[in-house]
């Protein structure tokens, strides 16, 4: 087990009032496993990817245990620890990638502002973009010269680039047509395979996640 989540509750507290998205939720996950995270809109899927990467604060009481270490990514002590292992990807890729920046600097962008650079950098980029599929003629490239489908590569590239262990998706194929979608689940399970990554995947659509997922948490 690499990670392990025990009642995990979190409450929005704002002058419109308190909303306690999540109650006591428990899952756990093993190396290179795939949960499935279902539910209707605004049951809490977002919100347990933004408590896992310490986005939002946990409600007192709960635990969180990442390969066998206990961690609150709340806490700047833990914060980068959490980072390296567990990344994300979003449903919208392209709101979050720099518009005036290539292909080659986005990806590259985690490893420089963590410290590693130059050749290395470059080598490990160019390693990610061939892994996600896009050709090395698109390094120079800059984000609206792709389609849909290679946007989420890009924004899968970017959260892989730091070889995290858990890779959280967020709707990534929501916004996708269905074929797009199908190479898009094809290229995760090859990066499973390929990486050893273990996923956490959010998808309104259960079809998709039945065929992805090796177990399903469902929300109310
Ligand atoms: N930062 C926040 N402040 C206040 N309330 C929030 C915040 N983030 C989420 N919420 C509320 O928490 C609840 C759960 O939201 P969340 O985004 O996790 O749902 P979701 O399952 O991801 O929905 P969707 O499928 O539409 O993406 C909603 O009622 C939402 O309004
Ligand atoms: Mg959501």
């Amino acid at each position: 087990m690499i990670l392990n989540v025990q009642n995990l509750s979190v409450t929005f507290r704002s002058k419109g009032g308190v909303v306690q998205p999540l109650k006591n939720i428990c899952f756990s996950l093993d190396s290179g496993e795939i949960l499935g995270l279902a539910g209707e809109s605004g049951s809490g899927k977002s919100t347990i990817a933004n408590a896992l990467v310490g986005l939002v604060p946990w409600d007192p009481g709960g635990s969180y245990e990442l390969f066998g270490e206990k961690v609150n990514p709340y806490k700047k002590k833990s914060f980068a620890f959490v980072r390296r292992k567990v990344q994300m990807a979003f449903q919208d890729p392209y709101s979050s990638l720099n518009p005036r920046n290539t292909i080659f600097e986005i990806v590259a962008t985690p490893l420089l502002a963590n410290g590693i650079s130059g050749a290395n950098a470059a080598e490990k980029t160019k390693k990610m973009l061939d892994l996600v599929g896009l050709a090395s003629a698109d390094l120079n490239k800059f984000p609206h010269a792709f389609s849909g489908g290679q946007r989420q590569r890009i924004g899968l590239a970017r959260a892989l680039v730091l070889e995290p262990k858990i890779l959280i998706c967020d709707e990534i194929t929501s916004a996708l047509d269905v074929s797009v979608q199908a190479q898009i689940l094809h290229l995760l399970n090859d990066l499973r395979k390929e990486l050893n990554l273990s996923m956490i995947f959010i998808s309104h659509d259960v079809a998709v996640m039945e065929i992805i997922a090796d177990k399903i948490l469902r929300l109310k």
